[in-house]
C-alpha cells in the first residue's frame, strides 16, 4: 500500500471519495488533522490533531470482482486488522458488531466503510479508520480509550500506519478466497464483544429493551442474537447495545 500523509483535511473519507478517479487502489490517505471527521450514523469523529491515526484505505475492484453481497467482508476485515495490530502493541481488543473496536467497555477505534457501486458489484471502497493512539483525554466523547491510556506508552504514528498497511496487504486477498475467508470469519466471530454472554439490547424499530445473547453473525453480517428460545437476526442499525 502507498501511504500519503495530508496535513489538514476535512475528512480522509471525503477526500478519498472526491479524488477517487486519481487515486490508485491500495492508496492510504492519512491526515495529521481532520476538521470534519465523519462517524457512523452521521456523527462527527472528534480527535485531537497529531495524536491518533485517522486514515482511509482506498480499494478499487474490476467489474464483477467484488459482488455487493460481499460488502460486509470489508466491514469485518478492518476491525480484524486493527485488533491484530493492537495485539502486537500489547492491547487485547474485541470487535463490537458490526465494526467498532473495543477494549473492555471503551471504544478505541471506529470504522466507516463507504462503497461505490458499479454496474456489476462494488467498484471501489473507502475504508475509513480512526484509531485512538496517543490521546489521553477525550472531552468530546464518553467511553473512549487509547493505546497510550491502556499501555502507558506512545506509539510512532508513521510506523504504526506502516504496520497496519502491511496487515491489510496480508489479509486483503482472503476477502476474495472463500477458504481463506472462512478462517477470518471464524476469527471475527470468536472475537466478538459480548459473545455468548447475556446483555441488554434495544430493538431499534420497536424501542423494546431485551436481554439477549450474541451467538455470531451471518455471512452477510447480520447479528445472530438468542432471545429466549428464539434466534433473531439483526441488520446494522436495527439493534443497539446498552453499555
Ligand atoms: C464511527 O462512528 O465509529 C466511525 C468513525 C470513523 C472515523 C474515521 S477517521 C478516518 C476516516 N475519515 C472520516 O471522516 N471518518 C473515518
Amino acid at each position: 500500500m502507498k501511504i500519503i500523509w495530508l496535513d489538514t483535511i476535512d475528512s480522509t473519507n471525503s477526500e478519498a471519495l472526491r479524488t477517487l478517479s486519481s487515486l490508485e487502489g491500495g492508496t492510504v490517505l492519512a491526515a495529521f488533522e481532520q476538521t470534519a471527521g465523519r462517524g457512523q450514523r452521521g456523527n462527527r469523529w472528534f480527535v485531537q490533531p497529531g495524536k491518533n491515526l485517522t486514515f482511509s484505505v482506498v480499494l478499487k475492484f474490476e467489474e464483477g470482482q467484488f459482488p455487493a453481497a460481499w460488502s460486509f467482508r470489508l466491514n469485518m476485515l478492518c476491525p480484524l486488522v486493527i485488533a491484530r495490530f493492537l495485539r502486537s502493541a500489547g492491547v487485547s481488543a474485541k470487535v463490537k458488531w458490526p465494526n467498532d473496536v473495543y477494549v473492555g467497555r471503551r471504544k478505541i477505534c471506529g470504522i466507516l466503510v463507504e462503497n461505490v457501486l458499479g454496474s456489476d458489484g462494488v467498484s471501489a471502497a473507502v475504508l475509513g479508520i480512526g484509531l485512538n493512539v496517543n490521546q489521553t483525554d477525550f472531552p468530546e466523547v464518553s467511553g473512549a480509550t487509547s493505546v497510550r491510556l491502556l499501555t502507558g506508552r506512545d506509539l510512532d504514528l508513521n510506523e504504526s500506519l506502516e504496520d497496519i498497511s502491511g496487515l491489510f496487504d496480508e489479509l486483503l486477498p482472503a476477502v476474495f478466497d472463500d477458504d481463506r475467508w472462512a478462517s477470518l470469519f471464524a476469527e471475527y466471530e470468536s472475537g466478538l464483544f459480548a459473545l455468548g454472554i447475556q446483555a441488554q439490547y434495544v430493538d431499534v424499530a420497536s424501542g423494546d429493551e431485551f436481554t439477549g445473547v450474541i451467538r455470531g453473525v451471518t455471512e452477510e453480517g447480520r447479528l445472530r442474537m438468542a432471545v429466549g428460545d428464539e434466534i433473531r437476526l439483526y441488520a446494522f442499525k436495527e439493534v443497539s447495545f446498552i453499555l
